[in-house]
């Protein structure tokens, strides 16, 4: 039974109690034990739990809101440092990767643990390119779906369905789970694209094996080959947004799958965890607040507005992230330089002041939704179109912690703080009641 000794306390206040205590409680050098997934304590050296008003510390657990600062499980795939701004994947810093790598071979980095050269790339490509095409049921799906629905939801019930054609979806080894992982990233940008079509009434294109991840999507959404350049902006933020550690929606495709459910559970599952406004969502959300305060003169009076009311500001403040968010930069960039192309830079310069706003007066720095928004808008993407964006380019994250998860499983299953009725309540017959 756990066994409540400090109520809602900062570490560091915490009353040192070892007798009681099987975790390490020396907290004022701040060397703390963490529960691994498996609920053995370890001493990481690098994983600080910040002092913070959502822990409580419980004789046999500790009660983390959220889940804050706990560490569920190891990863070799990629780590975010909150506290310097640091990114990286399986070691490479993301401002190493971003402009330089293609998304295909981050691809190869996630699901290979190495950067491909040359033949390897040439065999990822061929592969992802050769699996592009649907089942015909999934595409009589996005034909019937109803026109108004969510992209996002689409997404999420064409990956439910391709594990129905999937005859070995039950299979849990990891080479035909790496094969499925491979058909799931080819495939999503597909569905995506031919739902957008079918809902305007347009005719769906033969997929082509010609271009890259990035241009094939750009292709099928407009029905043209992309430019150069835009296919490079898609590519920069695909490569951006790929991988990001124990994200909730990470997290969730792990949970699924750490049941040994299928693949296609995990990444459906994954979805739905996404589009929340809180996750992916945000990027759409970011579009529709800049529309709503409509002008650059209104944004100061909007923020204070908002702020008052304690609602979010969306793309804005991260769990993880204390400084600024590495990958903003990137985005800021690319859409500062979209938007002065086009001669059109309202949405940026609007930002700008909602960023600066929420630095002086709330310490946030905007988050990777903030500015892909601005860059998403700028290449003529439907808005609801965003938050698939981010899950055609976290597919390959995803899938990778998947095969991650099953190389070294075991069933996450927290505790909970039971806060109920007391214990012991008896039964009283209906009548009675
Ligand atoms: C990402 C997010 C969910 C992280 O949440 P969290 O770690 O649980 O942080 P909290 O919600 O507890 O916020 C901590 C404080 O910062 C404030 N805050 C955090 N994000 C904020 C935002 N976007 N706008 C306004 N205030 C914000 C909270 O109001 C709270 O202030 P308080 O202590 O005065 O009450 C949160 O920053 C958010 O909702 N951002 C907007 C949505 C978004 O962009 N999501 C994409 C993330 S990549």
């Amino acid at each position: 039974m756990l066994r409540e000794i400090g109520a809602k306390a900062a570490y560091s206040d915490f009353p040192v109690l070892p007798h009681l205590f099987s975790f390490d409680c020396a907290l004022n050098d701040r060397k703390k034990r963490v529960l691994r997934h498996d609920s053995r304590l370890v001493t990481p050296s690098k994983h600080h739990i910040p002092p913070t008003p959502n822990v409580t510390i419980h004789a046999m657990s500790v009660v983390s809101k959220g889940l804050e600062g706990i560490v569920a499980a190891e990863t070799r795939l990629g780590e975010v440092r909150g506290s310097e701004g640091v990114l990286f994947y399986c070691g490479y810093d993301i401002n190493e990767l971003a402009g330089k790598a293609s998304y295909e071979e981050v691809v190869h980095l996630l699901f290979y643990n190495h950067l491909p050269n040359r033949a390897e790339l040439d065999k990822l490509t061929t592969a992802l390119r050769a699996e592009r095409e649907l089942p015909q049921g999934v595409i009589d799906f996005l034909k019937a779906a109803p026109k108004d629905a969510r992209p996002i939801d689409i997404m999420r019930t064409a990956v439910s369905m391709l594990g129905c054609y999937d005859q070995k979806r039950h299979d849990i080894d990891v080479s035909e789970n790496l094969a499925t992982a491979i058909r799931l990233v080819s495939q999503i940008g597909v569905i995506a694209a031919y739902f957008h079509r079918a809902r305007q009434g347009l005719d769906l294109p033969p997929v082509r094996k010609d271009l890259s991840e990035a241009a094939h999507f750009l292709y099928l959404m407009n029905g043209e080959v992309p430019s150069v350049e835009a296919e490079k902006t898609l590519d920069v933020a695909y490569v951006l947004h790929a991988e990001h550690g124990f994200n909730a929606s990470t997290f969730t495709a792990r949970v699924v799958a750490s049941t040994l459910s299928d693949m296609f559970s995990a990444i459906s599952a994954a979805i739905g965890a996404l589009k929340g406004p809180l996750h992916g969502g945000a990027n759409e959300g970011v579009i529709h607040m800049l529309q709503e305060i409509g002008s650059l003169d209104q944004v100061d009076g909007w923020v204070e507005d908002a702020l008052a009311q304690k609602k979010k500001i969306m793309g804005i403040g991260h769990r993880v992230y204390k400084v600024l968010d590495p990958r903003a930069p990137h985005l800021r960039e690319m859409a500062v330089q979209l938007t002065s192309q086009l001669g059109e830079t309202k949405w940026i310069d609007m930002s700008e002041r909602i960023a600066q706003i929420m630095r002086e007066r709330k310490n946030l720095n905007a988050n990777v939704d903030f500015y892909s928004a601005t860059v998403y808008y700028s290449l003529g993407i439907p808005t609801d179109l965003f938050t698939p964006i981010f899950a055609i380019a976290r597919m390959s994250g995803w899938t990778a912690h998947v095969l991650e998860q099953w190389s070294e499983n075991r069933l996450f299953r927290p505790l909970s703080d039971y806060v109920g009725r007391s214990y012991g309540q008896k039964f009283v017959p209906i009548e009675e009641r």
